[in-house]
Order: C-alpha cells, then structure tokens, then sequence
C-alpha cells in the first residue's frame, strides 16, 4: 500500500522495433500498388515487421527492459504488467504473463487489455486508479503489437498501412502538481463493424458476406474509420485539456495515434494546432496500433524536446470502436 500518493506519473520509459524494413517499393512487388499512392494517402514510407520465428511478445520484453531500466528500479518492483496489445501470440499464456516470466518481475500480477489502437491509454487510465486508490506502487504499461502477423497480405486496402513495435513505461508517484492530470476513455460499440479481426465466432453469414472473416484477417471500411478518428480526436484531446483545466495554447506537444497523416492533420486543424506540436514516426513505422503513442513519446523523450512540466495530450482510437486520452504533465 502506498497511502502518501499523491500524483502518479510516467517515472521510465522505452521502446523497441524489429530491424527488418518493408519498404513501399517492396509491397509495389507484392500487391496491386505504388509508393505514390501509399504516401499521398498515408503518409507511410516503410514499416517494421518481425521475422518469422520471434513471437511478438520478444519486443514488449525489450521495451519493458529499457522502462524499468529507465524508472532506475528493478523488474522485481513492479506490481502489476499491462499489456495493451490487439496482436498476441497466444490468447493464453496472455502477453503481459509471458513478458513477466521472461523480465524476471515475480511479484507482479498480469494481464493483457484489448482497445485495439486506443489499448495504451486505456492501459495508463487502468494503471492510474490501481496507484491513485494505493494498491500499487510501480505498474509496467507496454503496447505491444506485430500487426504484419494479422493483415492479410493480399489486401492492398490493409496490408500497406501496418508493422510491429512496442512501447512500455513505468508509472509510479510523482510530485503532485505533475504526472497524469486527467485522462478519459470510451467507447460505441455500435461502430464495431467498421473495423474487425475475427477471433473464436464466426457466423455463417459473416462468411457468407465476407470472405477476409473466414480467412480470420484484419477487415476494414478506411473511410467510416476516418472520419470517426479525425472527429474524436478532436473531441477526445479537449475533454482531458478542459479536465485539467488548461487551454490548447497550454499544450507543449500531442501524441496522437499515428494511423493515417491527413488523420491527424485534420484532428490538429480541428483543434486549431499547428504540425509541429506532433513528433512524427508514422513515415517510418506505419500504423504500429497500441504501440505508436509510447513508441512516439519515447523517440521524443529521447531527442530532448520534452521538457519538464510540458504538457502533453496523448489521444488514441481504434477498433471497438475506442477512444482514450490523457493529459501528462511531464515529471522527468
Ligand atoms: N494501393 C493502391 N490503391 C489502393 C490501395 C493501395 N494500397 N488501397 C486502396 N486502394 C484503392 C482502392 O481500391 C480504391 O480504388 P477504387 O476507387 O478503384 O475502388 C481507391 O484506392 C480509393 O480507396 P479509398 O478507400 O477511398 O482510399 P482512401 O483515400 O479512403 O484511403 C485509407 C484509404 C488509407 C485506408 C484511409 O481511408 C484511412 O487511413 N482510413 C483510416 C484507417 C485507420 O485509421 N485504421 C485504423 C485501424 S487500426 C486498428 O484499430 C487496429
């Protein structure tokens, strides 16, 4: 029990990528497409995929690594692993156990959470409460996704957009005038159908109507999912400014889910937010799902542009259909 608590904040943070590049002109030679078309569409220049013969969880485990190395404690620490992740290599042992056996944390409890792209937020909000309410003193967030295992490659429509990465931090207490001021999660199930990867039920009509269900891939309907992730972004990132009780002009940088270029820069001039509140990796990794925002902060973090007391708005969605946000002041 920690009962002096009182803020909670990202006290380490890491991240990891497969070496191996897919580039566009690689996929021009696999599908039905051009790197004109992908980069005028996406933003997308190359992307990370995972050799065949490493399990996805190899990368949470080596951003939780540098995490934990990062917060300066130790993997016997931790109290409880998070593993957002749409993109595990067994439904169980579920990635969070996996992660633990093989970082050496023990005493931690484990378990993986689904929100899809939104997963990390959803993650950090989860991780707040247990710190907040006492019950935990240090908690490993990671979003871990090798998406390139669930696409199916030959689908120019997906199979251009996606790759493999993770990002973990750990969050502990911070002085209480910084760390995670505000933070708001949802969801409508009722969109759920624009963004689907069967699992364990499959109905007759879905295979009837759907060939990609029957082959359990990755489906999508792109422009529903774009027009809903420009517009709750927008919604989403001034729910957690106003729940801070700050203004925009208060934010120092966004970390938004980097699913699509001209989704972003239609959130941001929505928000009436220039380009360059956003650290961009999406060119390099495309849509790496739970992974971007952690991966994105932490190439930040490490390129010296977030100072302390910055105010950071990190904003996710994604299948469900979900959303999440969180507004950081930064600790470190
Ligand atoms: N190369 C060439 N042509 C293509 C490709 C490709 N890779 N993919 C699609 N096209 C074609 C289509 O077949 C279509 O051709 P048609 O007009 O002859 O039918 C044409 O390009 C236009 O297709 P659109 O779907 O209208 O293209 P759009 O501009 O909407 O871009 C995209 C598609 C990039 C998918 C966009 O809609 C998007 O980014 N949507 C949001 C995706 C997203 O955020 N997904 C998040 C999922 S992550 C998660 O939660 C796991």
């Amino acid at each position: 029990m920690n009962k002096e608590l009182n803020g909670v904040g990202i006290i380490g943070i890491g991240s990891a990528v497969p070496e191996k590049i897919l580039t566009n002109a690689d996929l021009e030679k696999m599908v039905d497409t051009s790197d004109e078309w992908i980069t005028k569409r996406t933003g997308i220049s190359e992307r990370r995929i995972l050799d065949k013969d490493t399990p996805v969880y190899e990368l949470g485990v080596k951003a939780a690594q540098k995490a934990i190395e990062d917060a300066g404690i130790t993997a016997e620490d931790i109290d409880l692993i998070i593993a957002a992740t749409t993109s595990p290599d067994y439904l169980f042992p579920q990635m969070a156990c996996l992660i633990q056996a093989k970082i050496g944390a023990k005493k931690a409890a484990a378990f993986d959470l689904n929100a899809a792209c939104s997963g990390f937020v959803y993650g950090l909000t989860v991780a707040q409460n247990f710190l907040l309410n006492g019950q935990y003193k240090y908690i490993l967030v990671i979003g871990c996704e090798g998406l390139s295992r669930m696409v199916d490659w030959e689908d120019r429509n997906t199979c251009v957009l996606f790759g493999d990465a993770a990002g973990a931090v750990v969050l502990g207490a911070v002085d209480n005038k910084y760390g995670i001021l505000s933070t708001h999660i949802g969801a409508d199930g009722e969109m759920g159908n624009v963004l689907t990867m069967p699992c364990c039920y499959i109905t007759e009509e879905d295979i009837k109507v759907r060939e990609h269900e029957n082959k359990k891939v990755m489906w999508m309907d792109g422009q529903e999912v774009f027009k809903f992730a420009v517009k709750i972004m927008e919604q989403a990132s001034l729910k957690v400014i106003e729940g801070a009780n700050l203004s925009i002009e208060d934010v120092n940088y966004v970390f938004p889910h980097q699913a699509n270029t001209r989704i972003i820069d239609g959130a941001l001039k929505r928000l009436g937010m220039k380009s360059d509140k956003i650290h961009p990796i999406i060119q390099k990794y495309g849509n790496i799902s739970s992974a971007s925002i952690p991966v994105a902060l932490d190439e930040a973090v490490k390129e010296g542009k977030i100072k302390k007391g910055d105010n950071l708005v990190l904003v996710g969605f994604g299948g469900g259909l979900t959303w999440g946000s969180a507004l950081i002041k930064w600790a470190k």
